[in-house]
């Protein structure tokens, strides 16, 4: 028969795991509310993403189609599923800076002065720095920021060369540049899959990571298209 002692301690024991049990819960709910946050956020900017394109035909849905296509990049280049949602995140807020830009700008037909294209170059650094305050998009954040440097350095906002560039941005840059060739412009027709990718193969290694680029056409191949 046990002893009072024995007793008390397995009594002590029951308390101490119920507690540990409580606590994984509470930390459970925490972690589901965190998810829950993340998402309502994300779908607020999104929001106004899609607000803004949704005034312009030529750009209408271009955000959700360069996040799609990244995300299928990402994976293909083989990064971590963490890292690929992250690419896949910073795809659909990529142009989130443009609200700062002035309509006259973003929709003037014909080509931007000098001062104009100062303007709209703000827009990675401005995007960048509406979601820097989440603290959850903080590698979205960078993705943001960088999305139109290229290969060769002459992109901006940093002129960041090769490897520098973060390989997430260079992932967005590509189906970037590859939905814009194939989506049309009040300027110019939607150019079909196959003069979108012998531009693009043309850009590999000068404006565009050449492994990205490749790994861009591999995924058309599979997809069949
Ligand atoms: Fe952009």
């Amino acid at each position: 028969m046990a002893s009072r002692v024995e007793r008390d301690a397995a009594a002590d024991y029951r308390r101490l795991h119920a507690a540990y049990q409580q606590s994984l819960r509470y930390a459970e709910d925490v972690r589901r509310l965190y998810h829950q946050l993340q998402r309502a956020i994300c779908q607020s900017l999104l929001g106004l993403a899609n607000a803004l394109e949704a005034k312009d035909q030529y750009t209408r849905g271009h955000s959700e189609r360069v996040s799609a296509l990244s995300r299928r990049l990402a994976a293909a280049l083989g990064l971590a599923p963490a890292v690929v949602d992250v690419v896949a995140q910073a795809g659909l807020l990529h142009d989130i800076g443009k609200i700062g830009v002035p309509e006259a700008i973003l929709r003037k037909p014909g080509p931007l002065s000098p001062q104009e294209w100062t303007v709209m170059r703000a827009h990675p650094v401005i995007g960048a720095q509406i979601v820097a305050p989440f603290e959850f998009f903080e590698r979205a954040s960078r993705v943001i920021r960088h999305h139109h440097e290229r290969w060769d350095g002459s992109g901006y906002p940093d002129g960041l060369i090769g490897e520098d560039i973060p390989l997430e941005a260079r992932i967005v840059a590509v189906a970037d540049v590859f939905d814009a060739l194939t989506s049309g412009r009040s300027y110019r027709p939607a150019l079909g899959f196959d003069a979108a990718c012998a531009l693009l193969k043309q850009d590999a290694g000068h404006t565009l990571d050449g492994s990205v680029v490749a790994a861009l056409l591999g995924v058309l191949e599979l997809e069949g298209r």
